[in-house]
């Protein structure tokens, strides 16, 4: 009986832009690096929920606050499909989520600084979600079957989110002078950190290359933050307000912007743990766990007494 080499199938699966599957046969190293991206992308969107929640008490209509309300409850179920998702490829929920609370798992940089006023709520919507959704919009076509599908949900949940920060930055902008005030601080402080979202630059990114070889990354970080800045300077001055990079300038060779890059020293130091917010961050995630410790045991309990009774029928 012929033997199946696995490699040649694993390979001709990502050479037929096939979708690789839970139950296909993988290389280690291809399982190990999806579960580093996939748990951290689904940390950040836990963790996301934190800066974001810190002004449903504060919104400043109830309109505004239902609309917060929706996206954050959105973050929490992003989170739910990714961790999902990494729990595939053989990883438990209690270790992905050990390794959010001891710090040892990233999460994205961009939540690390804190939302001061409801000018960062329009901000992080628009900028954040916008650079989330560019991201993601790639990864719908990852090699890797339950986090491509996993995209696909959220990317549509991410455009109302976009839609809604872009919304109360025009709101502002178009307000009074504080308020454009406001939007214009808002922009200044959360411009760089967003370029950040993308990842360091190529140069100097160690994943990358296997993840463009395995086809989870389809676009490198360099050429998502040049798409990134392209697509939001006109939408910076259809709001009349500034990018805070005084480099920005059209390049009609590249057909796009030449700009600033972001100050990489402060990249290093924030997702070395020293941010602004990063420890704010962690201990509201450990308590959030050990306070929801009784619902969990509620909804195991409830889930055997089912089962007992199902099995008992
Ligand atoms: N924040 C934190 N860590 C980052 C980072 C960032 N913005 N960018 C890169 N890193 C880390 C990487 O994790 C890696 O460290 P590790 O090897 O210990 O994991 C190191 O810096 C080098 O970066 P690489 O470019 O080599 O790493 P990747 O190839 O993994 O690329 C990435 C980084 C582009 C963030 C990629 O992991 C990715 O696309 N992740 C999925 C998308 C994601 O996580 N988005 C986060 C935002 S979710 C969100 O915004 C929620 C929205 O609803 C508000």
């Amino acid at each position: 009986m012929e033997t199946i080499n696995f490699e040649n199938v694993f390979e001709g699966k990502l050479a037929k832009n096939e979708m690789v599957e839970p139950k296909d046969w993988m290389p280690e190293n291809y399982r190990k690096h999806l579960i580093r991206q996939i748990s951290q992308h689904a940390h950040s969107e836990i963790v996301g929920m934190l800066p974001e929640g810190n002004w449903i008490t504060r919104a400043p209509s109830l309109r505004s606050k239902i609309v917060l309300l929706a996206k954050v409850q959105d973050e929490g179920g992003h989170g739910l499909y990714l961790y999902t998702a990494a729990e595939t490829l053989g990883i438990s929920r209690d270790e992905l989520l050990d390794n959010l609370h001891t710090g040892k798992a990233k999460y994205s940089s961009i939540f690390n600084y804190p939302t001061l006023t409801w000018a960062d709520i329009g901000a992080v919507g628009w900028l954040v979600d916008g650079a989330a959704i560019m991201n993601q919009v790639m990864l719908q076509r990852a090699s890797y079957g339950p986090y491509a599908r996993a995209m696909v949900r959220i990317c549509k949940e991410e455009s109302f989110h976009q839609r809604q920060g872009f919304e109360v930055m025009t709101r502002l902008a178009f307000g009074t002078t504080e308020q454009k005030e406001m939007a214009q601080d808002a922009l200044n402080r959360w411009w760089y950190p967003t370029m950040m979202m993308f990842g360091p630059p190529d140069a100097e990114s160690p994943n990358s290359e296997n993840a463009m070889k395995w086809r989870i990354k389809r676009e490198t970080n360099d050429q998502l933050r040049q798409k990134f800045v392209n697509q939001t300077v006109p939408q910076v001055e259809y709001l009349g307000l500034t990018v805070p990079d005084a480099q920005l300038k059209w390049n009609e060779e590249k057909k796009g912007y030449d700009f600033s890059e972001p100050n990489w020293a402060e990249f290093k130091q924030i997702i070395s743990g020293n941010g602004p917010c990063n420890k704010e961050r962690l201990a509201a995630r450990n308590k959030a766990h050990h306070d929801g410790e009784w619902v969990r045991a509620a909804a195991m309990a409830h889930a055997k007494k089912k089962n007992e009774v199902y099995e008992a029928a």
